[in-house]
């Protein structure tokens, strides 16, 4: 078996009264896909933020190769936002540069990589989210999918060790999502992983490994898609029966 990366250890998190993660337990083996499902609003955003320090947990551990990264100052979590990279909801562009300049931006700000190197890292990127032909587009100029593709490569640019993919095909037609599910099988035959909150669960069934399914601020379940369809749980019948 691959080595464990990413371990939450009894993740508690609440903000005022309201308790929204009351031990989360789970980990990531190199090279998995895992996916994070649950109602709107159960705390799957949160968790992804919590993993690279955008928000505090409250108690609890969250370990990166055995080490802790629960408690580190801005400057340490600048280098773990590096290996643990945040795929945004959104897509999260900056308006005012192009395609190109969008993806290229983290490597100028991280690498000490020249023009000509970030140039040809980039377009292979782009190739790989078949947006090369659309490089001096501005986000303006590009439809959702493609504002997705541009921020998913944006989010690969430093060739992070783990994904955490936030709802990366919602709001797409069929043709843009089996493009994204198709990069993200890339990534993780790279030897990458994943971690993919969505509320599509045909496509986290076709790229994930396994499924968490986070209810009442725990993981109500940790199993395979094969084990996931054929759960008997009451929760989980009706869950994979709902639009959720
Ligand atoms: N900064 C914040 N301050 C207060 N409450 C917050 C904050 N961020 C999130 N919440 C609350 O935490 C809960 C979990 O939010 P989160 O965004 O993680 O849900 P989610 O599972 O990602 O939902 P969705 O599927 O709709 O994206 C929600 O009730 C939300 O209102
Ligand atoms: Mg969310």
């Amino acid at each position: 078996m691959k080595d464990i990366i990413l371990e939450l250890k009894n993740v508690r998190k609440s903000f005022e009264a309201k308790q929204i993660h009351n031990g989360v337990s789970f980990h990531l083996r190199q090279g998995e896909t895992v996916g994070l499902l649950g109602y709107s609003g159960t705390g799957k955003s949160v968790l992804l933020r919590s993993i690279i320090g955008l928000e505090d947990i409250d108690s609890g551990e969250i370990l990166y190769h055995n080490n802790r990264i629960d408690q580190l100052s801005e400057e340490a979590l600048f280098k773990v936002r590096t290996k643990i990279s945040y795929a945004f909801q959104s897509g999260a562009l900056f308006d005012s540069m192009n395609v190109f300049e969008n993806v290229a931006y983290p490597l100028f700000e991280h690498t000490d990589l020249s023009e000509e190197e970030v140039e040809i890292k980039v377009d292979a990127i782009l190739n790989l989210v078949a947006m090369k032909e659309s490089k001096r587009l501005m986000p303006s100029d590009l439809s959702g999918g493609m504002q997705k593709r541009v921020g998913l490569a944006r989010s690969m640019a430093l060739s992070p060790e783990i994904l955490l993919y936030d709802e990366p095909t919602a709001g797409l037609d069929p043709v843009n999502v089996d493009l994204i599910l198709e990069i993200m099988k890339k990534f993780k035959s790279a030897g990458f992983s994943g971690i993919f909150v969505t509320h599509d669960i045909p496509a986290a069934l076709k790229v994930c490994d396994r499924l968490l399914i986070l209810k009442d601020g725990v993981i109500h379940f940790n199993g395979t898609p094969q084990e996931f369809e054929e759960s008997q749980d009451d929760f989980i019948k009706t869950f994979s029966n709902s639009d959720n």
